[in-house]
């Protein structure tokens, strides 16, 4: 498949965009500081906090899991049986306590964060899929 060009020059604070890449949704979501700072506080609840797991490009293996911290990508599909998680931007702390914005798969109730990290306790096995992307400029993403 080719690359996917995306521009996230009018994406505002916690807004997501959805864009297809190899036949895969793709999301791009813009963290305010609020939850970059919430992405600090919960590593305990996560099953790999450091995304240690196999799979993760290079620039997934920080504390973000992003090449930017405000932006983040994931591939939307569940790491457990492929379903496509909800993004939930502000109302997940009914579903995890403590944390106020995440990723929660209707099929078998996986919770992700925003970071698309799982939560411990659930089926999805591993974080969410970071795809490979560059920043062509400061509002331009190459997926793939
Ligand atoms: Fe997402 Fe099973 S496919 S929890």
């Amino acid at each position: 498949g080719a690359p996917v060009e995306v521009d996230i020059s009018k994406l505002e604070d916690g807004q997501m965009v959805r864009v297809e890449w190899r036949g895969k949704p793709v999301w791009v979501v813009r963290r305010s500081e609020a939850i970059l700072e919430e992405l600090s506080g919960h590593d305990g609840q996560l099953r790999d906090p450091s995304s240690e797991e196999p799979q993760q490009p290079e620039y997934a293996q920080n504390k973000y899991r992003s090449v930017k911290p405000e932006i983040f990508l994931a591939v939307g599909i569940c790491t457990h049986l492929g379903c496509s998680p909800t993004y939930l931007p502000d109302s997940f702390s009914e579903q995890v306590s403590g944390v106020s914005a995440g990723f929660f798969c209707p099929c078998h109730g996986s919770k992700f964060d925003m970071a698309g990290r799982v939560f411990s306790g659930v089926p999805a096995p591993l974080n969410l899929v970071v795809p490979p992307h560059q920043f062509l400029d400061d509002h331009t993403i190459i997926v793939g």
